[in-house]
Protein backbone atom coordinates (compact mmCIF):
# COMPACT_ATOMS: atom_id res chain seq x y z
CA UNK A 1 0.00 0.00 0.00
CA UNK A 2 1.48 3.27 -0.76
CA UNK A 3 1.68 6.24 1.17
CA UNK A 4 -1.25 7.63 -0.13
CA UNK A 5 -3.31 4.85 0.62
CA UNK A 6 -2.52 4.30 3.95
CA UNK A 7 -3.01 7.77 4.62
CA UNK A 8 -6.71 7.53 3.42
CA UNK A 9 -7.75 4.48 5.16
CA UNK A 10 -8.16 6.85 8.45
CA UNK A 11 -10.14 5.75 10.92
CA UNK A 12 -13.85 5.91 10.77
CA UNK A 13 -16.81 5.07 13.17
CA UNK A 14 -20.44 4.14 11.59
CA UNK A 15 -22.88 3.98 14.08
CA UNK A 16 -25.31 1.67 12.80
CA UNK A 17 -24.86 -1.02 10.23
CA UNK A 18 -25.89 0.23 6.75
CA UNK A 19 -26.48 -1.78 3.40
CA UNK A 20 -23.60 -3.65 2.18
CA UNK A 21 -22.58 -1.35 -0.54
CA UNK A 22 -22.08 1.48 1.89
CA UNK A 23 -20.22 -0.24 4.04
CA UNK A 24 -17.74 -2.07 1.06
CA UNK A 25 -17.22 1.70 -0.57
CA UNK A 26 -16.43 3.22 3.13
CA UNK A 27 -14.35 -0.15 3.65
CA UNK A 28 -12.40 0.64 0.53
CA UNK A 29 -11.60 3.92 1.26
CA UNK A 30 -11.05 3.64 5.53
CA UNK A 31 -10.09 1.81 8.21
CA UNK A 32 -13.91 1.27 9.03
CA UNK A 33 -15.44 -0.01 12.25
CA UNK A 34 -19.20 -0.65 12.61
CA UNK A 35 -20.63 -1.97 15.66
CA UNK A 36 -22.32 -5.79 15.23
CA UNK A 37 -25.49 -5.11 16.48
CA UNK A 38 -28.39 -3.05 14.82
CA UNK A 39 -29.67 -1.15 17.73
CA UNK A 40 -28.27 3.22 18.56
CA UNK A 41 -24.91 3.25 20.26
CA UNK A 42 -25.57 4.00 23.85
CA UNK A 43 -23.93 7.14 24.92
CA UNK A 44 -21.52 5.40 26.65
CA UNK A 45 -20.65 3.30 23.74
CA UNK A 46 -20.37 6.52 21.94
CA UNK A 47 -18.22 7.95 23.70
CA UNK A 48 -15.60 5.31 24.05
CA UNK A 49 -15.88 4.39 20.12
CA UNK A 50 -15.39 7.49 18.61
CA UNK A 51 -11.96 8.32 20.35
CA UNK A 52 -9.42 8.72 17.86
CA UNK A 53 -11.20 8.77 14.80
CA UNK A 54 -10.89 10.85 11.35
CA UNK A 55 -14.42 10.41 10.63
CA UNK A 56 -18.33 10.09 12.01
CA UNK A 57 -20.92 8.69 9.89
CA UNK A 58 -23.79 9.63 12.64
CA UNK A 59 -27.63 8.84 12.65
CA UNK A 60 -30.09 11.28 13.67
CA UNK A 61 -30.43 9.38 16.70
CA UNK A 62 -26.55 10.02 17.49
CA UNK A 63 -26.65 13.67 19.48
CA UNK A 64 -23.07 14.76 18.42
CA UNK A 65 -22.20 17.53 20.95
CA UNK A 66 -19.34 19.42 22.61
CA UNK A 67 -18.46 15.77 24.74
CA UNK A 68 -18.74 13.64 22.01
CA UNK A 69 -16.25 15.94 19.93
CA UNK A 70 -14.01 16.13 22.97
CA UNK A 71 -14.11 12.17 23.13
CA UNK A 72 -13.36 11.61 19.69
CA UNK A 73 -10.32 14.31 20.11
CA UNK A 74 -8.18 16.35 17.62
CA UNK A 75 -8.05 13.68 14.73
CA UNK A 76 -11.66 14.55 14.04
CA UNK A 77 -12.09 16.13 10.43
CA UNK A 78 -15.80 15.13 9.32
CA UNK A 79 -18.94 14.45 10.86
CA UNK A 80 -21.25 12.83 7.46
CA UNK A 81 -24.95 13.17 9.42
CA UNK A 82 -27.08 10.20 7.78
CA UNK A 83 -30.29 12.61 7.20
CA UNK A 84 -31.47 16.32 5.77
CA UNK A 85 -32.36 17.43 8.90
CA UNK A 86 -28.84 18.05 11.20
CA UNK A 87 -30.27 19.52 14.19
CA UNK A 88 -28.69 16.40 16.25
CA UNK A 89 -25.59 17.92 15.46
CA UNK A 90 -23.92 21.01 17.20
CA UNK A 91 -22.62 23.24 14.36
CA UNK A 92 -20.98 25.86 16.38
CA UNK A 93 -19.12 23.07 18.26
CA UNK A 94 -17.72 21.89 14.96
CA UNK A 95 -17.05 24.51 13.65
CA UNK A 96 -14.97 26.06 16.08
CA UNK A 97 -12.92 23.24 15.93
CA UNK A 98 -12.62 23.00 12.31
CA UNK A 99 -14.58 20.19 11.37
CA UNK A 100 -16.78 19.87 8.98
CA UNK A 101 -20.20 18.97 8.69
CA UNK A 102 -22.09 17.21 5.96
CA UNK A 103 -26.00 15.99 5.57
CA UNK A 104 -27.63 14.03 2.75
CA UNK A 105 -30.35 16.39 0.88
CA UNK A 106 -31.91 15.86 -2.47
CA UNK A 107 -32.17 12.17 -2.29
CA UNK A 108 -34.96 11.92 0.32
CA UNK A 109 -36.64 14.96 -1.10
CA UNK A 110 -39.16 12.19 -2.96
CA UNK A 111 -39.33 9.78 -0.27
CA UNK A 112 -40.66 12.37 2.26
CA UNK A 113 -43.10 13.72 -0.22
CA UNK A 114 -44.76 11.23 -0.74
CA UNK A 115 -45.06 10.09 2.76
CA UNK A 116 -46.29 13.53 3.51
CA UNK A 117 -49.12 12.41 0.74
CA UNK A 118 -49.74 9.46 2.57
CA UNK A 119 -50.65 11.01 6.13
CA UNK A 120 -52.69 13.57 3.98
CA UNK A 121 -54.69 10.75 2.44
CA UNK A 122 -55.15 9.07 5.78
CA UNK A 123 -56.24 11.34 7.80
CA UNK A 124 -58.67 12.75 5.14
CA UNK A 125 -60.24 9.33 4.14
CA UNK A 126 -59.68 7.92 7.97
CA UNK A 127 -57.65 4.75 6.33
CA UNK A 128 -55.82 3.83 9.66
CA UNK A 129 -58.78 4.28 11.67
CA UNK A 130 -61.10 2.07 8.97
CA UNK A 131 -57.61 -0.47 9.45
CA UNK A 132 -58.44 -0.94 13.24
CA UNK A 133 -61.89 -1.00 12.97
CA UNK A 134 -61.43 -3.67 10.61
CA UNK A 135 -59.08 -5.89 12.63
CA UNK A 136 -60.96 -5.09 15.88
CA UNK A 137 -63.84 -7.47 14.01
CA UNK A 138 -66.51 -4.59 15.85
CA UNK A 139 -68.94 -4.60 13.92
CA UNK A 140 -69.51 -2.70 10.47
CA UNK A 141 -71.58 -2.75 7.12
CA UNK A 142 -71.32 0.06 4.36
CA UNK A 143 -74.03 2.62 5.30
CA UNK A 144 -74.15 6.35 3.47
CA UNK A 145 -72.84 7.66 6.43
CA UNK A 146 -70.57 5.50 7.41
CA UNK A 147 -67.12 6.70 7.98
CA UNK A 148 -66.85 9.85 6.01
CA UNK A 149 -64.22 11.39 5.62
CA UNK A 150 -63.13 14.41 4.01
CA UNK A 151 -62.34 15.48 0.19
CA UNK A 152 -58.94 16.61 -0.84
CA UNK A 153 -59.29 17.24 -4.54
CA UNK A 154 -59.91 20.82 -4.47
CA UNK A 155 -59.35 22.02 -1.81
CA UNK A 156 -56.59 24.44 -0.48
CA UNK A 157 -53.02 23.08 0.74
CA UNK A 158 -50.94 25.33 2.80
CA UNK A 159 -47.43 24.48 2.93
CA UNK A 160 -45.17 25.83 5.80
CA UNK A 161 -41.53 25.67 4.34
CA UNK A 162 -40.92 25.62 0.62
CA UNK A 163 -37.73 23.83 0.40
CA UNK A 164 -36.94 21.07 -1.91
CA UNK A 165 -39.48 18.84 0.13
CA UNK A 166 -42.36 21.34 0.56
CA UNK A 167 -41.83 21.87 -3.40
CA UNK A 168 -42.35 18.10 -3.45
CA UNK A 169 -45.46 18.13 -1.80
CA UNK A 170 -46.46 21.37 -4.16
CA UNK A 171 -45.72 19.16 -7.06
CA UNK A 172 -47.85 15.94 -5.88
CA UNK A 173 -51.00 18.27 -5.58
CA UNK A 174 -51.26 18.69 -9.14
CA UNK A 175 -53.41 15.51 -9.46
CA UNK A 176 -55.60 16.81 -6.72
CA UNK A 177 -56.54 20.19 -8.88
CA UNK A 178 -55.46 22.40 -5.57
CA UNK A 179 -55.18 25.76 -4.64
CA UNK A 180 -51.63 26.00 -2.87
CA UNK A 181 -50.20 28.58 -0.19
CA UNK A 182 -46.77 28.47 1.40
CA UNK A 183 -45.06 30.16 3.47
CA UNK A 184 -41.10 30.25 3.21
CA UNK A 185 -38.59 32.11 4.97
CA UNK A 186 -37.03 33.73 1.59
CA UNK A 187 -38.98 35.01 -1.01
CA UNK A 188 -38.45 32.67 -3.87
CA UNK A 189 -41.03 33.98 -6.40
CA UNK A 190 -39.44 32.13 -9.56
CA UNK A 191 -40.41 28.70 -7.83
CA UNK A 192 -43.49 30.18 -6.53
CA UNK A 193 -44.65 30.73 -9.80
CA UNK A 194 -43.40 27.57 -11.38
CA UNK A 195 -45.20 25.56 -8.71
CA UNK A 196 -48.84 27.79 -9.28
CA UNK A 197 -47.93 28.75 -5.06
CA UNK A 198 -49.13 31.70 -3.42
CA UNK A 199 -46.89 32.88 -0.88
CA UNK A 200 -48.51 33.73 2.30
CA UNK A 201 -47.69 34.75 6.03
CA UNK A 202 -48.09 32.18 8.36
CA UNK A 203 -51.13 33.37 9.87
CA UNK A 204 -53.17 33.95 6.68
CA UNK A 205 -52.11 30.50 5.43
CA UNK A 206 -52.84 29.04 8.55
CA UNK A 207 -56.55 30.71 8.18
CA UNK A 208 -57.29 29.42 4.71
CA UNK A 209 -55.66 26.06 4.45
CA UNK A 210 -58.02 23.19 4.45
CA UNK A 211 -54.91 21.05 5.03
CA UNK A 212 -51.27 22.63 6.63
CA UNK A 213 -48.56 20.68 6.05
CA UNK A 214 -45.35 21.10 7.64
CA UNK A 215 -41.72 20.93 5.76
CA UNK A 216 -39.31 23.45 7.76
CA UNK A 217 -35.88 22.14 9.70
CA UNK A 218 -35.74 22.75 13.49
CA UNK A 219 -34.06 25.55 14.54
CA UNK A 220 -34.46 28.19 17.63
CA UNK A 221 -37.58 29.76 15.41
CA UNK A 222 -39.44 26.92 14.36
CA UNK A 223 -39.18 25.26 17.87
CA UNK A 224 -42.95 24.28 18.97
CA UNK A 225 -44.16 26.86 16.26
CA UNK A 226 -47.27 24.88 15.96
CA UNK A 227 -48.96 25.64 19.78
CA UNK A 228 -52.54 26.89 20.72
CA UNK A 229 -52.57 29.99 18.77
CA UNK A 230 -51.54 28.43 15.36
CA UNK A 231 -54.06 25.34 16.02
CA UNK A 232 -56.73 28.22 17.14
CA UNK A 233 -56.18 29.67 13.84
CA UNK A 234 -56.70 27.00 11.52
CA UNK A 235 -60.07 26.09 10.14
CA UNK A 236 -62.16 23.13 12.55
CA UNK A 237 -62.18 20.87 9.21
CA UNK A 238 -58.40 21.17 9.13
CA UNK A 239 -56.09 18.41 8.62
CA UNK A 240 -52.26 18.98 10.11
CA UNK A 241 -49.44 17.14 8.78
CA UNK A 242 -45.94 16.75 10.02
CA UNK A 243 -42.91 15.21 8.54
CA UNK A 244 -39.83 17.97 9.47
CA UNK A 245 -38.60 16.89 13.25
CA UNK A 246 -41.33 16.29 16.21
CA UNK A 247 -40.45 19.49 18.45
CA UNK A 248 -41.71 21.77 15.80
CA UNK A 249 -45.11 21.08 17.58
CA UNK A 250 -46.27 21.50 20.64
CA UNK A 251 -47.76 17.64 21.40
CA UNK A 252 -50.01 18.25 23.79
CA UNK A 253 -51.48 21.40 21.81
CA UNK A 254 -52.27 19.15 19.00
CA UNK A 255 -53.82 16.48 20.82
CA UNK A 256 -55.89 19.32 22.83
CA UNK A 257 -56.75 20.83 19.49
CA UNK A 258 -57.81 17.30 17.68
CA UNK A 259 -60.36 16.12 20.68
CA UNK A 260 -61.85 19.65 21.12
CA UNK A 261 -62.76 19.65 17.27
CA UNK A 262 -60.36 22.70 16.69
CA UNK A 263 -58.87 20.73 13.98
CA UNK A 264 -60.63 17.76 12.39
CA UNK A 265 -57.67 15.21 11.68
CA UNK A 266 -53.93 15.00 11.83
CA UNK A 267 -50.61 12.80 10.51
CA UNK A 268 -47.50 12.58 12.27
CA UNK A 269 -44.30 10.95 11.36
CA UNK A 270 -42.17 12.97 14.03
CA UNK A 271 -43.02 13.25 17.40
CA UNK A 272 -41.49 15.62 20.39
CA UNK A 273 -39.45 13.55 22.70
CA UNK A 274 -39.23 10.50 20.01
CA UNK A 275 -40.11 7.48 19.77
CA UNK A 276 -42.19 8.46 22.65
CA UNK A 277 -45.69 9.88 21.72
CA UNK A 278 -47.52 11.87 23.86
CA UNK A 279 -50.26 9.66 25.20
CA UNK A 280 -52.97 11.96 24.72
CA UNK A 281 -52.20 11.68 20.69
CA UNK A 282 -51.95 7.86 21.10
CA UNK A 283 -55.61 7.68 22.34
CA UNK A 284 -57.22 9.33 19.63
CA UNK A 285 -58.84 8.20 16.55
CA UNK A 286 -58.48 11.53 14.59
CA UNK A 287 -54.69 11.21 14.41
CA UNK A 288 -52.54 8.62 12.14
CA UNK A 289 -49.27 8.02 13.69
CA UNK A 290 -46.71 6.95 11.46
CA UNK A 291 -43.24 6.28 13.25
CA UNK A 292 -40.47 8.45 11.33
CA UNK A 293 -40.88 6.81 8.01
CA UNK A 294 -40.47 9.92 5.65
CA UNK A 295 -36.94 8.82 4.13
CA UNK A 296 -37.87 4.96 5.12
CA UNK A 297 -37.56 3.29 1.17
CA UNK A 298 -34.85 0.93 0.17
CA UNK A 299 -34.07 3.11 -2.62
CA UNK A 300 -33.10 5.92 -0.24
CA UNK A 301 -32.09 4.84 2.08
CA UNK A 302 -29.08 3.07 -0.11
CA UNK A 303 -28.72 6.93 -1.92
CA UNK A 304 -28.53 8.79 1.73
CA UNK A 305 -26.57 6.13 2.65
CA UNK A 306 -24.03 6.19 -0.14
CA UNK A 307 -24.02 10.35 -0.35
CA UNK A 308 -23.07 10.42 3.88
CA UNK A 309 -20.33 7.58 2.92
CA UNK A 310 -19.40 10.58 -0.27
CA UNK A 311 -19.15 13.05 1.77
CA UNK A 312 -17.14 11.97 4.93
CA UNK A 313 -14.51 10.14 2.49
CA UNK A 314 -14.23 13.48 0.10
CA UNK A 315 -13.27 15.12 3.29
CA UNK A 316 -10.58 12.90 4.43
CA UNK A 317 -9.52 13.29 0.91
CA UNK A 318 -9.14 16.72 1.21
CA UNK A 319 -12.15 17.16 -1.40
CA UNK A 320 -15.07 19.45 -1.76
CA UNK A 321 -17.58 16.95 0.01
CA UNK A 322 -20.69 16.83 -2.36
CA UNK A 323 -23.16 18.25 0.26
CA UNK A 324 -21.81 19.92 3.30
CA UNK A 325 -24.49 21.84 5.66
CA UNK A 326 -26.38 24.72 3.79
CA UNK A 327 -25.53 23.71 0.98
CA UNK A 328 -29.53 22.56 -0.01
CA UNK A 329 -32.58 23.77 1.22
CA UNK A 330 -35.15 22.69 3.64
C1 LIG B 1 -34.05 13.24 7.71
O1 LIG B 1 -33.16 12.85 6.96
O2 LIG B 1 -33.96 14.30 8.30
C2 LIG B 1 -35.23 12.34 7.85
O3 LIG B 1 -36.03 12.73 8.89
C3 LIG B 1 -34.77 10.92 7.99
O4 LIG B 1 -35.83 10.05 7.94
Amino acid sequence: MSDRENHERRPVLLTRPLAPEVEAFLRSHTDLQVPLEDRPLARSELLARVEGVAGLLAMLTDRIDEEVLEAAGPSLEVVADHAVGYDNVDLAACARRGIVVTNTPDVLTDATADLAWGLILAAARRIAEGDRLVRAHGPWEWSPSFMLGREVTGKTLGIVGLGRIGQAVARRAAGFSMRLLAQSRRPQPETEDALGVVPRELDALLTESDIVTVHVPLAGETRRMFSEKEFRAMKPTAIFVNTSRGPVVDEAALAAALSSGEIAAAGLDVYEREPEVHPALLGLENVVLAPHLGSATVETRLAMGMLAARNLVAVLHGEPPPTPVGSAGE
